[in-house]
């Protein structure tokens, strides 16, 4: 796809606040570089992520979605983690059966003290979604 070089992915990050939002905040407080294309939003866990929020985050003209939480296992309410997993595996096939990139949701599993992991997944997706060019398919246009 041809694109404008200057162009640059918008993204939101949904993050469960125990794990992966806590492991955001490492980064930044060790200084940890990675591209400032992310918009976080803390979610209490990855199980309260309903398909509907990433729907509409790329109905608004986002380029891609992160969802992250706690390590399959460790999640603070049990099972919120493997919901996510199956919720974002249907959301994916969704779009691919619409005629969207399924590669736009991305999911991780990063904990409090992943710090270089969260700038490096951070990094992938940036990079990965700039591979695939500007959400122009879905984003509402007004
Ligand atoms: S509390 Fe972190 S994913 Fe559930």
């Amino acid at each position: 796809m041809k694109q404008d070089s200057q162009w640059e992915p918008r993204i939101v990050g949904f993050l469960c606040r125990w794990c992966s939002y806590a492991g955001a905040d490492l980064a930044g407080t060790s200084r940890k570089k990675y591209p400032a294309n992310i918009r976080i939003i803390k979610v209490p866990c990855s199980g309260r992520i309903d398909p509907l929020f990433i729907l509409k985050a790329l109905r608004l003209g986002f380029d891609g979605v992160l969802v992250s939480g706690c390590h399959p296992g460790e999640c603070h309410y049990q099972t919120g983690n493997y919901y996510a997993r199956r919720r974002i595996a249907i959301t994916k096939k969704l779009l691919e059966y619409i005629g969207i990139e399924p590669q736009r949701i991305q999911a991780s599993w990063v904990s409090a003290s992943e710090g270089g992991k969260f700038a490096q997944v951070v990094t992938e997706v940036t990079r990965e979604l700039k591979e695939i060019g500007p959400n122009e398919l879905f984003a509402d246009k007004k």
